[in-house]
């Protein structure tokens, strides 16, 4: 389990004496040495409230409350007070929804109660465990009754990545470093965003309220909502949920980002593979069909949910490397598919028959983002399928599905004025998630279509990001990750960084945020406000699903791409948009995987050190560039085209032909401040 696979990991850093590891930037891991929390500041008091402050850090305090009064803290567990005296607690995320009255949101309508107390002498209060908030920034305290009450300490109990000892929570497999420090924050900031979202499985949903609270039947006039978190959402002891505050469930879709940032940041498998069992003991084992979400929600078809559980799998095995794994899900992955095959018509495309997707609008029909995931999950059974030695007349008649999916598609879907593909036959509208998902998955045939769809999705960023026109006036974190990836494959990797800074530097900076963790959506004119939903307090500021830039980071700007399982084939291809230097590594079963690159004055890349594990093989990319690649033993190999093939692993050296460096590397780390504060921010509450 965990455990034993990090401390495999350390040993590894240790026995290589790389010149690179994931404690070389440790100033920029956001998770908390210990898992005891105490408040960091006072953010607001009201009311007459003396000493607020000596609750802040670890030492024994005395704030006393008098009267009607509250403060607004990072974080807390109440101590020593009088007699017969009411204290309350709430938690917010965003500091926009400080209430006086309870926490943010986790129903459709209305805020979330907060927890009260009567207290009767001195002690120690301490909330029941299906209390757990999951994610906080700003903690209130309340005293309500006349009189006063003395508080001593605030303690607050970090309860994700419960199967991590304590003290071992910074304790990362990968690392990224460049000389833009928002882009480093940002990568760090998802690393973090993932361990919030890897909770106890026993401790699962918020959404007590689904259908039964809205925007008809809740919010100020009903009073405060109550809340808990209480189901067992998948067996084991860790599990990948979408939010960390909701919904505390399994989701395929949040996945696809989730799950490739925990591969490069924390390599923690298990929960990984909590979450997808727990998904495919839900199929249905006559028609093959996967729920929409995991334990805790009402059972619904979503075409394109149902193929990103499929992709969980495709995931789960690349990274891990695990065949057996995958060979006990095999049978179970050929009947998902074998479903999702039964929806083609003679179109030659899927017809979408459930509207549900990520919570945009018209899907449904031959919807040009349901076929490229089609398109792309059949190709990755036909990888599977390969590994297993699966009968070649299935594999086959699967590649003729997948390639009728991508002929039709660019027939049908592709809008040659537009330069986009429109989102089915009958509409103008040109999705963000279609377009940039048909790059993605190689439906788009030529590279004039990539070119014009990253143009054309660029000339749509606004102040605040990349809009999902099919999400009526939303921003979403989720969709725009596939952006990111479109752009890189479409050959503009500084509209990939661009968009990063923009979307996601306002995510991290902007004061209603976290500073520490990516929100799940909100609107072009950022506003906290998510257009699928009617309440915006209940938006989840950590969601793993807003976290595409961590493994984006890595696979395409350190440029290592895994080929085959666990990486024994890889292809290294970095490049650096504006960069000017990148340090990244992660570890699979296999070993250590690490590049370091710094610009050349053109911005091609001038130097490159990389590492791959022994016994396996790979191929380097380096368009443009010639020179040879020199084993740390003394083997030299040529670039040809600025390639070179069937390379065994170790470290190997770029000696470039005739370049001039750009100022960057080694030097470029001392603009590091060597001590950057640990900022506590959105914090899991127990005790
Ligand atoms: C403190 O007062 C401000 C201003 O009235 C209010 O917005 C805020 O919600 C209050 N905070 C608490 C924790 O009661
Ligand atoms: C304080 O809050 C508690 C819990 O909601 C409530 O029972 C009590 O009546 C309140 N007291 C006052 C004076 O509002
Ligand atoms: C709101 O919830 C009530 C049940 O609590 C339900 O009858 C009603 O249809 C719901 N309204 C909407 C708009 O969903
Ligand atoms: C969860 O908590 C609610 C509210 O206290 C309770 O009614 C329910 O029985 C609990 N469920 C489980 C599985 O413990
Ligand atoms: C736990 O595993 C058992 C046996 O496979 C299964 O029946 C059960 O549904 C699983 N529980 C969850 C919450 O996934
Ligand atoms: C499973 O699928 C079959 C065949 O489509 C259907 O008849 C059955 O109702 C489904 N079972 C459940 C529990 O939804
Ligand atoms: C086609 O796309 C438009 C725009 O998203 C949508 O309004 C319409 O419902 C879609 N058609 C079908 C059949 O889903
Ligand atoms: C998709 O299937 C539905 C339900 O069978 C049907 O009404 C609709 O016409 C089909 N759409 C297309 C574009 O063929
Ligand atoms: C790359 O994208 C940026 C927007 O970030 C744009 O300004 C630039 O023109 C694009 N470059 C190319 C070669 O298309
Ligand atoms: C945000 O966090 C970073 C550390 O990740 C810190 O350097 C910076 O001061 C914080 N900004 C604010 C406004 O708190
Ligand atoms: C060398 O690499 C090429 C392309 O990656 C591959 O097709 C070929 O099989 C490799 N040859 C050997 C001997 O591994
Ligand atoms: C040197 O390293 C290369 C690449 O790792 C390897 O193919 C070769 O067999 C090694 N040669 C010796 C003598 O170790």
């Amino acid at each position: 389990m965990a455990p034993t696979v990090k401390s495999t990991a350390a040993l590894l850093f240790a026995t290589l004496a790389s010149p690179a590891s994931a404690a070389q930037y440790e100033q920029y891991i956001l998770a908390p040495s210990s898992r005891t929390l105490h408040p960091v500041s006072v953010y607001q008091v009201n009311g007459s409230v003396t000493n607020a402050a000596s609750l802040t850090g670890d030492a024994v305090g005395s704030g006393v409350f008098q009267d009607v009064s509250a403060v607004t803290y990072d974080f807390g567990k109440i101590g020593d007070v009088d007699a017969d005296q009411y204290i309350g607690i709430s938690f917010t995320e965003s500091s926009l929804w400080i209430s006086s009255e309870g926490c943010d949101a986790t129903a459709d309508a209305g805020i979330d109660e907060a927890l009260w107390f009567q207290v009767d002498g001195p002690g120690t209060l301490t909330p029941d465990r299906k209390h757990e908030r999951g994610a906080f920034r700003y903690l209130n305290v309340y005293h309500n009754t006349t009189g006063s009450i003395e508080v001593q300490q605030i303690t607050v109990e970090f309860t994700p990545m419960p199967h991590w000892s304590d003290n071992s929570l910074r304790d990362y497999t990968g690392w990224f470093h460049s000389n833009d420090e928002l882009i480093n924050r940002i990568w760090y900031a998802g690393a973090y965003t993932n361990q919030l979202c890897t909770i106890d499985p026993n401790y699962g949903s918020a959404i007590v309220h689904l259908g039964e609270i809205n925007s008809t039947q809740g919010g100020p006039k009903f009073g405060p909502d109550t809340w808990y978190s209480n189901t067992t959402i998948s067996n084991g002891s860790s599990c990948l949920v979408d939010g960390a505050k909701r919904d505390r469930l399994v989701w395929a879709g949040d996945m696809a980002f989730a799950v490739p940032a925990v591969t490069v940041a924390t390599y923690d498998l298990i929960s990984i593979a909590n979450a997808l069992d727990s998904l495919f003991g839900l199929q249905n084992k006559t028609s093959g069909q996967l729920p929409y979400a995991g334990v805790g929600l009402f059972d619904v078809y979503s075409a394109t949910y149902h193929l990103y559980s499929l992709i969980g799998i495709a995931d789960y095995y690349l990274y891990s490397g695990d065949l057996s794994y995958l060979r006990n899900k095999w049978s179970q992955w050929k009947l998902g598919l074998t479903f999702s095959l039964s929806f083609i018509d003679d179109s030659g495309m899927m017809n979408v028959t459930s509207p549900s997707d990520w919570l945009r609008f018209g899907m449904g029909g031959h919807n040009i983002e349901a076929n490229s995931i089609f398109y792309y999950t059949i190709n990755q059974g036909i990888s599977l399928g390969r590994a297993l030695g699966e009968d070649s007349t299935l594999l086959d008649s699967w590649a003729k599905s997948a390639a009728d999916i991508k002929t039709s598609a660019n027939r049908l879907l592709w809008d040659e004025s537009a330069g986009l593909y429109r989102d089915n036959e009958t509409t103008t509208l040109h999705p963000q998630d279609g377009n940039s998902w048909a790059v993605v998955s190689g439906v788009a045939d030529t590279e004039e279509k990539m070119t014009s769809i990253s143009a054309g999705l660029a000339a749509r960023w606004g102040p605040y990001g990349a809009p999902a026109v099919e999400a009526a006036d939303a921003v979403s974190p989720f969709i725009s990750g596939f952006e990111l990836q479109m752009h890189l494959l479409a050959g503009n990797a500084s509209a990939a960084l661009d968009l990063m800074r923009l979307q996601w530097g306002f995510m991290l900076n902007d004061p209603r945020m976290t500073n520490s963790t990516f929100i799940e959506g909100y609107s072009s004119d950022g506003r906290l406000h998510y257009a699928p939903y009617t309440n915006d307090p209940r938006i989840s500021h950590a969601h793993g699903w807003a976290t595409g830039p961590t493994s984006t980071l890595t696979f395409f700007f350190s440029g290592i791409k895994l080929l085959s399982a666990g990486g024994q084939k890889w292809e290294i291809s970095p490049v650096l948009g504006d960069l000017r230097n990148v340090d990244a590594g992660f570890s699979t079963n296999l070993g250590l995987f690490s590049s370091q690159l710094t610009a050349a004055e053109d911005g091609s890349v001038g130097s490159l050190v990389f590492t791959t594990p022994p016994g396996s093989t790979g191929s380097v990319k380096l368009p443009g560039v010639s020179g040879s690649l020199t084993s740390t033993n003394g083997t030299s190999v040529s670039l040809v085209g600025g390639m070179a093939r069937n390379l065994t692993g170790g470290t190997w050296t770029l000696q470039r032909n005739s370049v001039v460096p750009a100022q960057g590397g080694a030097a470029a780390k001392g603009l590091l401040s060597p001590a950057l504060a640990f900022v506590a921010a959105a914090l899991a509450f127990l005790l």
